[in-house]
């Protein structure tokens, strides 16, 4: 499976982020990972719909919005509308995540469904058949620059095993502490798309660090 490389824009510089966006859309880029953080389910608070927005217009990028919020279905519609590619709710965040992958699918968005380190994937038995990715938390969410947590890996192929003894079609991507050495690991386990802040906005050359994340 092709290994897509989607850079945190937590990690950027906020005051120039349409620079900081442009740099990494020109090193080869393939999402553009945007963390939606509300003090609530996440001891942090970052950006919301109107920075999606504004994202929107500055980057032929898929925007991959990835919700670390209470109560995210109060919130769909405006990230909908902000214009999101990809939007990604916590599995603790909400007990009815039917109905919120029904309606981020009905918007045309694809959907996925995110797991704390702490979270069994037992929570995906019901939903997986209906949604375009899983995201495999691999630090506490909240911060960028913590160390990845081993135990994702094996996280990592149990998923990959349980989507392939489905026959689905489900990305796996993986968020927390993806760097050159933890890269590899990850694609090994089976993710198949790799969030990475620090080591993307951090690198002296951002072309080649997002090279070297994929491998290639
Ligand atoms: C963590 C966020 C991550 C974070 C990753 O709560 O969801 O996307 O920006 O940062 P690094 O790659 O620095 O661990
Ligand atoms: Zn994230």
């Amino acid at each position: 499976m092709m290994i897509q490389i989607a850079p945190s824009i937590l990690a950027a510089d906020f005051a120039n982020l349409a620079t900081d966006i442009q740099k990494v859309e020109k090193s080869g880029a393939d999402l553009l990972h945007v963390d939606v953080m509300d003090g609530h389910f996440v001891p942090n608070i970052s950006i919301g719909a109107p920075v999606v927005a504004a994202i929107q217009k500055v980057t032929k990028l898929p925007l991959d919005v990835h919700l670390m919020i209470a109560n995210p279905g109060k919130f769909l519609d405006s990230f909908i509308q902000a214009g999101a590619n990809i939007i990604t709710v916590h599995a603790e965040a909400d007990c009815h995540l039917h109905r919120l992958i029904q309606q981020i699918k009905s918007a045309g968005v694809r959907a996925g469904i995110s797991l704390n380190p702490s979270t069994s994937l037992t929570v995906l038995e019901e939903v997986l058949p209906d949604i375009d990715m899983v995201l495999i938390m691999s630090v506490n969410p909240g911060f960028g620059g913590q160390s990845f947590i081993a135990s994702s890996l094996n996280k990592i192929t149990r998923l990959k095993n349980m989507i392939e003894e489905r026959h689905l079609q489900v990305d796996i991507e993986v968020d927390g502490g993806i760097n050159s050495q933890t890269a590899p690991q990850v694609i090994k386990a089976g993710a198949n798309i790799l969030v990475a802040g620090s080591a993307v906005y951090g690198a002296p050359d951002i072309s080649r660090a997002i090279r070297e994340l994929r491998g290639s």
